[in-house]
């Protein structure tokens, strides 16, 4: 059967909260790492940074997102990695960006008013997915390579 040899895609999605102040050349590093190890292994996905969270959204062929997973657990500038979600999924949505960054301000307007207190280490995955979403579609993409 040729569906048992296609690889299996997962969306994975977590937080974490950066150790140092999260400057330009802290993202910056972390970005182009992202983007040529992402590129060879054909993981895409988007980066959103803010407020001194990482939100990232990981997505791609099941073993290599989940050992990409795993090294991003051990990087030692951030703490406290927790999976917000984890899925099979038959469609990428962020599938345009080898990593795309986005910047989560508290004083966004729409993020105010639609995630008044917004804490993601107590909301779901899907709300997260969901404000990662509308960051991206409102025009928020810093680096689309
Ligand atoms: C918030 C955050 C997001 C990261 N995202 C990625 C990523 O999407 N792809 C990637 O290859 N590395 C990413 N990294 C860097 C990895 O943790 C790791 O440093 C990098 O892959 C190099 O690993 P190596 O030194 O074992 O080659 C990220 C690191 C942090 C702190």
């Amino acid at each position: 059967m040729s569906t048992m040899s296609r690889a299996v895609n997962v969306q994975l999605v977590y937080v974490s909260r950066a150790k140092a102040p999260q400057t330009t050349t802290v993202t910056t590093s972390i970005l182009l790492q992202a983007q040529v190890h992402n590129q060879v292994s054909g993981i895409t996905g988007l980066l959103c940074q803010g407020q001194g969270f990482y939100l990232q959204v990981l997505e791609g062929e099941r073993s290599k997102v989940n050992a990409l997973f795993q090294r991003i657990c051990l990087d030692t500038r951030h703490k406290e990695v927790e999976l917000l979600r984890y899925e099979e999924i038959s469609k990428r949505q962020f599938n345009l960006w080898s990593m795309a960054l986005v910047k989560l301000s508290a004083d966004d307007p729409m993020v105010k008013m639609q995630h008044p207190q917004f804490d993601p280490y107590s909301a779901s995955g899907e709300q997260v997915v969901a404000l990662l979403t509308h960051l991206i579609e409102s025009g928020q993409p810093i680096t689309a390579p």
